[in-house]
């Protein structure tokens, strides 16, 4: 026999690793787990246990508390009353408390690991190798963040209490993202694992109370999604981070509407790994290896869609077919296995019944591969021939599945790609680099992995655009997501202006000015509203001096699609874009008197006040000019060969609501930095003084502002601001108006899950700069991509 023919028949030998250590482990509890609240282990209050199961076995594991809403009290008045503490210690005193968690976590890594396996199913080589160091490193990592809180976050502050939801796929891992960040910047919190994964959120409550870890700064809820949704509804928690289904995402920021809750989803996901014909193929096959059969195809961000250059197709198929035959499914403690079991015989059946709808949509293939006996196990899959449309092509399977289908040019990759309602992200195989970096901006996703997949580390952000949710976690911008500015908790309340009672004499009136009815502006014109009616506009003092168009759901429909055509300025350099900026200031400039005769006839300020607010917002246009090329992205270093850079992307189009107080400063303070940021805009005007916003287009059809970036309505503003967040092709709406309006948007954003910023009802200072203008506007106008890539041969 050659050496070749023996490379060729060689197989694996049995490579157990010994799950006793972690059965004494769960047996040393006699096999029973409570909650773990305020430091201490707390009966559940329905007096319920539930069985976890080994999925690789079928057999039960261990009995967990089932969480009702009174344990879920419990744990968020632990968490309430551990909060100002906890910030008060300081950010130094937290970090080495995380710490000392990361230590304890690598002490205890072997015991986590195939606790992790035996309970999920997932290959101990992963669990050990992946998950458990990236759980440790992600308390280093965020062990710094609290260390230098004081001078990176010094106008911020913690959220306060937060409640966490994860799932059952990283279920350490998924704990550490939401914990570590949380904690490291002064929040407390409450975390609900998933109901088939908890032995390792309650292995690390062990550590937390191990390393001295204050009462009630985590707290452990078991249960399943009725003891989510408690967590959710609870009225004292500040904030929701999620990871789960889009679907359950979607019935979180439900009940959550108007609450007041920050919110972050981390959602499903239908991710392209996009391989062209100049692309290393062997590489690309283990790529695809990696992409979806890790974690047996149970990830959010799976390559789950195998787009291929035409020409390379076939010979793709072939060699991929071949490493199919090569994948060793069986018992996830053997370290020489490539899957594991699949979590639960719900999400076996899942995958089988879309396995099934995929025979009439594609060719179905799997390799002949022995499979166990017993426990949940399905074989690595492969749909080809499917269309961009097939439900399979579609779907989250979240299970080993890939389906896959051809494109001829980098276009229509790009187009493939992007045809989903998801954006988590993807992956994108070729030898050029110069196309890749092309491709990696047109991809609508929040992480993009150069001739690579599935790379995490702590210091780089991790989300998704659409409806794979909103939020990073990881590095800064995760960070940014647990804190809140300091200013935030000490607005007043927004006061509405109600409309003044009409004069009954009008003869004083301004009647001059009623001779004309300005239009809305769309598309770079005046245009009619659709309705054919008008809305009277009445002075401070209650004569009416005008009218202005009552805009509708049409009106709306048309702005938003002027604004989807108008990507020449998202296109446009951000030198081009400050240019613009600029030159519209300087025309603000040169009506200063006019505008300030206005805004004294309309609000009833002083001439003072009126000059004061047209020259903070001329001033305000200057300062986002400025900020057009300094709002930069950022180049990571994980701890790999490559970098990763993490871009600042403009959202697209988007929805801004207008408050009526300052409502030049206000309106401008909203739209610039949408616009500087190069999104495209529909701004629903002042309801009590839009004749500000209809100034403001003339002087905006003066300077260069390309047809269609922004798009000014008038009309009532609460149901143009629902629509608005109704319509699937906006992806955000900033709304900061009336209380009222935030519930509407909020609950209203949950058709293509669109970003949201509301101000709760509450009112700034427009004038103050900390307040109305600067990161905060710019990290809001914006979404980063994490774009990764490898170095070296
Ligand atoms: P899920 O979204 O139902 O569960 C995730 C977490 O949310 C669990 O802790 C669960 O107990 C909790 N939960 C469920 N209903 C809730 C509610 N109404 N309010 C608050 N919390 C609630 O995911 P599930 O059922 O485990 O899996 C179903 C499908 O979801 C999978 O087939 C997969 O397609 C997808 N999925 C996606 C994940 C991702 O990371 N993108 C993770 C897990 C599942």
């Amino acid at each position: 026999m050659s050496i070749a023919e023996i490379f060729d028949k060689i197989d694996y030998g049995p490579a157990p690793e010994s799950s006793e250590t972690a059965l004494q482990w769960i047996a040393a509890r006699k096999g029973k787990f409570d909650h773990f609240i305020n430091g201490d282990w707390v009966k559940p209050s329905s007096k319920k246990w539930f069985e976890s199961r080994n999925p690789a076995t079928g057999k039960p594991l261990a009995k967990i508390a089932a969480g009702n809403a009174k344990d879920i009290e419990a744990a968020v008045s632990a968490a309430r009353a551990a909060q100002k503490g906890w910030t008060n210690i300081g950010g130094p005193a937290r970090a080495r408390y995380l710490y000392a968690l990361a230590r304890a976590l690598q002490r205890n890594s072997r015991l986590l690991a195939v606790l992790e396996t035996l309970d999920n199913g997932k290959p101990v080589r992963e669990t050990r190798d992946i998950d458990i160091p990236l759980v440790a490193r992600h308390f280093y990592h965020h062990a710094g963040w609290a260390q230098l809180q004081d001078q990176e976050f010094a106008e911020f502050e913690p959220i306060g209490v937060i409640g966490q939801i994860i799932p059952w796929n990283f279920p350490l891992l998924m704990l550490a993202w939401k914990i570590a960040p949380a904690i490291a910047a002064g929040n407390t919190v409450i975390l609900k694992p998933a109901e088939y994964t908890s032995l390792t959120a309650l292995c690390f409550a062990e550590i937390c109370k191990d390393v001295g870890l204050p009462d009630g700064v985590v707290n452990i809820v078991t249960g399943d999604g009725a003891t989510g949704e408690a967590l959710v509804k609870h009225p004292d928690i500040d904030k929701i981070a999620f990871t789960g289904s889009t679907e359950v995402g979607r019935l979180i920021r439900a009940a959550t509407a108007g609450s007041g809750k920050h919110l972050t989803l981390e959602l499903g996901g239908k991710s392209p790994f996009i391989v062209f014909e100049d692309a290393d193929l062997d590489s690309a096959v283990e790529g695809v290896v990696d992409a979806i059969w890790f974690n047996q195809g149970q990830v959010c961000c799976a390559g789950s869609r195998l787009l291929l250059q035409e020409g390379i197709a076939e010979k793709m198929i072939a060699k991929l077919r071949q490493r199919m035959e090569t994948l060793r499914i069986g018992d996830p403690l053997d370290k020489s296995i490539d899957m594991g079991a699949i979590v639960d015989p719900a999400q076996l059946a899942i995958i089988t019944k879309l396995v099934k709808k995929g025979e009439n949509e594609g060719s179905v293939w799997q390799p002949k591969c022995d499979m166990p006996k017993d426990g949940s196990f399905y074989p690595p899959t492969l749909i080809s021939d499917v269309a961009p449309a097939a439900t399979v092509a579609q779907e989250e399977i979240f299970g080993p599945v890939i389906v896959s289908m051809t494109f001829r040019t980098p276009d229509e990759a790009v187009a493939i790609a992007n045809n989903t309602r998801y954006g988590l992200a993807a992956s994108v195989w070729s030898e050029n680099i110069n196309l890749a970096l092309d491709i990696a901006p047109k991809l609508d996703c929040g992480v993009v992995w150069v001739n690579s997949t599935n790379q995490f580390d702590a210091a780089c952000g991790f989300g998704g655009n659409r409806e794979s949710g909103y939020g990073r976690e990881g590095g800064h911008e995760g960070m940014m997501e647990v804190l809140k500015p300091k200013f935030l908790s000490k607005l007043p309340l927004y006061k509405e202006l109600k409309s003044p009672t009409p004069q009954e004499d009008e003869s004083n009136a301004s009647l001059a000015n009623l001779d004309r009815t300005p239009k809305l502006y769309i598309g770079g014109k005046q245009a009619r509203p659709d309705s054919g009616y008008s809305m009277p506009v009445f002075s401070a003092k209650g004569e009416k001096i005008g009218e202005v168009g009552e805009g509708n759901r049409k009106d709306i429909r048309n702005a938003v699609e002027a604004a989807r055509k108008a990507t020449g300025w998202t296109k446009a350099s951000s030198h081009n874009r400050a240019q613009v900026l600029y030159y519209l200031a300087e025309n603000l400039d040169i009506r200063k008197s006019e505008l300030a005769d206005r805004l004294k006839v309309l609000t009833g300020v002083s001439t003072k006040k009126a000059q004061a607010e047209v020259d903070a917002t001329i001033q305000r246009l200057f300062s986002y000019g400025a900020w057009t090329d300094k709002y930069e992205s950022a180049v990571h270093s994980p701890p790999m060969r490559g970098v990763t850079l993490a871009m600042k992307e403009p959202i697209g189009t988007m929805g801004i609501v207008c408050p009526d107080d300052n409502p030049l400063l206000s309106m401008v303070s909203l739209a610039a930095p949408a616009l500087a940021m190069g999104n495209r805009i529909v701004l629903i005007a002042s309801e009590r003084h839009p004749l500000t916003a209809t100034d403001f287009y003339q002087v905006l059809e003066t300077s260069d502002m390309p047809a269609g970036a922004m798009n000014i309505i008038t009309g009532p503003r609460d149901s143009l601001a629902k629509t608005l967040a109704e319509h699937d092709d906006v992806k955000s709406v900033w709304y900061f108006g009336p209380t009222d309006g935030s519930r509407l948007v909020e609950a209203a954003s949950i058709g293509n899950m669109k970003r949201t910023w509301v101000n709760n009802g509450k009112a700034r200072d427009w004038f103050d700069i900390a307040q109305g203008e600067g990161r905060e506007f710019l990290r809001q106008a914006t979404q980063i991509k994490n774009i990764w890539i490898p170095y070296g041969e």
